[in-house]
């Protein structure tokens, strides 16, 4: 089966900081790298780091466009549908990490020049069965199109919600798979996910929103699904995490490979655990992400 990414590629400009800094206040980092990332490419790379057959579809801009298409397709993506745009700049996210956690500042750039022809030209060779995987830092209304398109081949859904934003109603429904983290679930429902009770009710809110299944990761408390009379838990693994950034993204695109094998959804879910626990050991995006050899679940 095939795996469609539709979303995008961003240039990380990361640095290591002893605390935030307060208006005003200049603090010594250290660590400067610049480095590829974006969810979308993010997820795309891990897909295919992972052993899926995967497909992007995006648009890289000005600086740093050529560097982002020649990393993902370094990594074994099909690039033939990201778009070179002349007139702004590629995705830019400044990251900040303290204590091995990041805080992200994005310019989408590039990013928001998707549109929904792009997708009809990419979803023309989709199957039935095929696999859609989107974010949100690309245009809403093309990520819904996407969505409608992709359901009316009979495509299977995934949306990784984030960053949090106001959803059109129908795109709730399009997914068979809404994977957010603990925050973007708050977001969404207001219930903030952590223990059985709230993880249920959390679920709840969004199966009545219209989503098939609710996949939520829980950072050192693992992740869960909730689907139609089912709920499924994977554990963390314990580690040491360095940088956090691309591990929500590895598990999504590892969780999805898993699936495109023929996987359930708990096999799919202990992979993906096992994939994004050694992403937060290393620095950076997708150089951090491992390969298929390394994963042992
Ligand atoms: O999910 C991590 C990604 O979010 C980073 O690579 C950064 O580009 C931001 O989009």
């Amino acid at each position: 089966m095939k795996i469609y990414v539709v979303g995008s590629l961003n240039m990380d400009l990361v640095i290591n900081a002893p605390f935030m800094p307060k208006s005003g206040m200049t603090v010594t980092g250290s660590g400067f790298m610049a480095n590829a990332g974006g969810k979308g490419a993010n997820q795309a790379v891990a897909v295919s780091k992972l052993g899926g057959a995967c497909y992007m579809v995006g648009c890289v801009g000005k600086e740093f466009g050529e560097e982002l298409l020649a990393t993902v397709r370094g990594y074994g993506v099909h690039t033939d549908h990201i778009a070179r745009v002349q007139d702004v700049s590629s995705g830019i996210a400044m990251i900040t990490v303290i204590d091995g956690d990041n805080r992200i500042i994005l310019d989408r750039g590039a990013n928001g020049r998707l549109t929904c022809d792009m997708i009809d030209k990419a979803l023309s060779s989709a199957r039935k069965g095929d696999y859609l995987i989107a974010q949100l830092e690309t245009e809403i209304s093309v990520v819904q199109y996407a969505f409608r398109r992709a359901k009316d081949i009979g495509m299977v859904t995934l949306l990784n919600p984030a960053p949090a934003a106001k959803l059109p109603h129908e795109l709730f429904s399009l997914c068979d798979y809404f994977a957010p983290n603990q925050t973007e679930a708050e977001f969404y429902t207001g219930v903030y996910p952590s223990g059985n009770d709230s993880i249920a009710a959390c679920a709840d809110r969004l199966k009545r929103l219209g989503v098939r299944g609710v996949l939520i990761t829980l950072g050192e408390e693992g992740s869960v699904f909730v689907g139609d009379g089912v709920f499924y838990k994977a554990e963390a693994r314990r580690v040491k995490a360095v940088d956090t950034t691309g591990a929500g993204d590895t598990y999504i695109g590892a969780f999805v490979t898993r699936l495109s094998e023929g996987a359930s959804v708990e096999q799919a879910m202990d992979f993906a655990s096992a994939a994004s626990a050694i992403t937060v050991t290393r620095r950076g995006a997708q150089q951090s992400i491992p390969v298929r050899e390394e994963v042992k679940n």
